[in-house]
């Protein structure tokens, strides 16, 4: 968390916060008799500039299950359409009575800038190529249900990096809880080498590193990203990355495979392996709902 009751992103964050909001999750997924009250009355706004179905619902259902309401700020109707500015925007909500408000946008960067305005709390809920820091702990909450610890474990990211919000945001959740991670795809869509990224391996032959993989996150190539650049061919992302039978048989047996949703079938993991028993996608998105009561929990006040 980069500040007090803001969950921005987790560029500065240290283990023991994202230790804390897992240990949190997996108690509301065992399951807390008054977890209906410790929120009721607080209202959580959602503003989704982009398309979601995963994050937008399960904060939704996240926010119902801890007795908090969940408001839809309808983006492309509001007076932001009308040029109100979000200094402004921020304020009315706010007024309204809004406690946190859950964002994304294509902007990296924009729910820093709305946390300059409002009051109460932002949520990262994604945003561009920067940060899906809710997205980090679902994966570390899945990482550890899997592991336990995560100290010795080895997780391989594979694809597009470049563009993923959730590399950034779940390669480091899982390197803070102690895991080494490897990030995997052709150089275009490698980072650049920044301090940002120095905790990670890079690599471009993904058959050479599955051997050693405890878990293969998969990444959608992010064509609504691409800033110019020519992106390699699907065809050649699913030769070159994709996961198929030969591949999961490269991995060792206890090796789980994940993927943050939407998946293409058929370019980054074949079709018949999204359910495969070795497959944790579903188990995220499951993992989501109680990552993000964490999460709000954290980021709002209980009720007086
Ligand atoms: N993983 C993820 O962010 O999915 P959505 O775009 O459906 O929210």
């Amino acid at each position: 968390m980069t500040q007090a009751r803001h969950f921005l992103d987790l560029d500065e964050a240290k283990r023991a916060e994202v230790e804390q909001l897992v240990m949190r999750a997996r108690e509301h997924k065992r399951g807390l008799p008054e977890a209906g009250r410790l929120r009721r009355g607080r209202l959580v706004v959602a503003m989704f500039f982009e398309p979601s179905t995963r994050t937008a619902l399960s904060f939704a259902v996240s926010a119902a299950k801890l007795g908090a309401q969940w408001l839809d700020f309808s983006t492309g109707t509001s007076s932001l359409s009308k040029g109100e500015s979000l200094e402004d925007t921020m304020r009315t909500l706010r007024a309204i009575g809004a406690d946190a408000i859950v964002v994304r946008h294509s902007e990296s960067g924009f729910p820093h800038e709305l946390a300059r305005h409002f009051a109460g709390s932002i949520i990262n809920a994604g945003d561009g190529c920067h940060a899906h820091p809710t997205q980090g702990i679902l994966d570390a909450l899945t990482l550890v249900e899997e592991f336990e610890t995560l100290d010795g474990r080895h997780l391989v990211i594979a694809g597009d990096i470049e563009h993923s919000r959730v590399a950034r945001s779940s390669a480091r959740a899982a390197w803070l809880l102690g895991a080494k991670v490897t990030l995997c795809g052709p150089p275009l869509l490698l980072p650049s080498t920044t301090p940002a990224w120095g905790f990670a391996a890079r690599e471009t032959d993904l058959d050479a590193v599955l051997p050693s993989a405890d878990a293969l996150m998969l990444l959608r190539i992010q064509n609504e990203r691409d800033s110019g650049a020519e992106l390699p061919p699907r065809s050649d992302l699913a030769f070159g990355y994709g996961l198929d039978e030969r591949r999961l048989a490269l991995l060792a047996p206890h090796a789980i495979v994940m993927h943050p949703g939407p998946v293409n079938r058929g370019v980054e993991i074949a079709d018949q392996l999204v359910t495969h028993e070795r497959s944790r996608i579903e188990r995220q998105v499951q993992n989501g709902v109680f990552a993000r009561m964490a999460v709000l929990e954290a980021c709002l006040e209980p009720p007086a």
